[in-house]
């Protein structure tokens, strides 16, 4: 199945589902579908990176397979685990049969427990294998990653390779918290994703928030990018802005102003210091 027919043809069957792509996002990811080639996005939290596959499944009606990182992932939770309970209740249910008929008897399908790498293989249906936060998982895990992603393939000892019969489209995705293998980023398409321009955001906040005065949504997106430029412990994210546009449409603001800043900036900025600060320096550019 060709993922997408061209970079336009992705940007409008995001758009379609709710994603607003900007071109280099576009064109990698047609890319990415075209060459069969893993794609590794990365950037600062809530720019729309895990957004991306979930995105790209919906338009192409394919499943999404997620497999969330995290510190001490291992192989049992990423790939595959022998079902141990299940297979002792064989073993005692078996009774006089011999060892080398249970052995055959319980490393068989009935008792692997499948995770998401080996499911995304084995899937004969269109699939795309979200691998979401890769930069928070150990470094074993990375080089258990590019066995699957070099070969599309899994060898489980007792039971034999397993190879995709339908390559599943592959996003990585990173919040940079550390460098990842450059034998990884080999295997990888590589797509930075940062804050949109305040001309995209604000299609993204009235897509989401359509209901929104689109002037209030002007000053809320100018806004935005203003706190972005301060140094902040945690910069505002496209997700904080879709929040703050909810928060404004419910409490019915006509105007950004001072004291509607002041009752909101809550849902934008989550630190009592960045909080001060911006109230500050918000005031001190008027
Ligand atoms: N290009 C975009 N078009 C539409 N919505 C977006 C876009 N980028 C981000 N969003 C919104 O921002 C939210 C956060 O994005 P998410 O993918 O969770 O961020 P990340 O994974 O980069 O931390 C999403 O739920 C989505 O609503
Ligand atoms: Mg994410």
């Amino acid at each position: 199945m060709a993922w997408f027919a061209t970079p336009d043809d992705v940007t409008t069957r995001l758009g379609a589902s709710g994603y607003l792509a900007d071109h280099a996002t576009a064109t990698t990811t047609y890319l990415a579908g075209a060459l069969e080639k893993p794609l590794l996005v990365e950037g600062p939290a809530g720019v729309g990176k895990t957004e991306l596959a979930k995105a790209i499944a919906r338009t192409t009606g394919a499943e999404l397979v997620r497999l969330q990182c995290y510190e001490g992932l291992d192989e049992a939770r990423a790939l595959y685990e022998w079902n141990y309970k299940k297979q002792l209740l064989r073993i005692q249910a078996a009774g006089d049969q011999s060892w080398d008929a249970t052995h055959d008897d319980i490393f068989t399908d009935e008792f692997l427990l499948t995770r998401p790498l080996l499911s995304a293989i084995r899937r004969t249906e269109p699939t795309v294998l979200l691998v979401d936060e890769v930069d928070k998982t150990d470094v074993e895990v990375e080089g258990l990653l590019l066995e699957v992603l070099s070969d599309f393939q899994v060898t489980i000892p007792e039971l034999g390779t397993v190879v995709a019969v339908r390559r599943p489209l592959v996003v990585l995705t990173s919040n940079a918290s550390r460098e990842l293998s450059e034998a990884l980023k080999r295997r990888c398409l590589y797509l930075h994703l940062d804050y949109p321009d305040q001309q995209r955001e604000l299609e993204i906040v009235l897509s989401q928030v359509p209901d929104l005065e689109e002037r209030i949504a002007e000053q809320l997106v100018a806004t935005v990018a203003r706190l972005r430029d301060l140094d902040l412990k945690k910069s505002p994210s496209i997700a904080e802005s879709v929040d703050w546009a909810r928060t404004l449409l419910a409490l019915e603001v006509r105007e950004l102003d001072d004291k509607a800043v002041d009752d909101t900036l809550g849902v934008v900025l989550k630190h009592a210091s960045d909080h001060e600060r911006a109230i500050r320096e918000l005031r001190l550019r008027r």
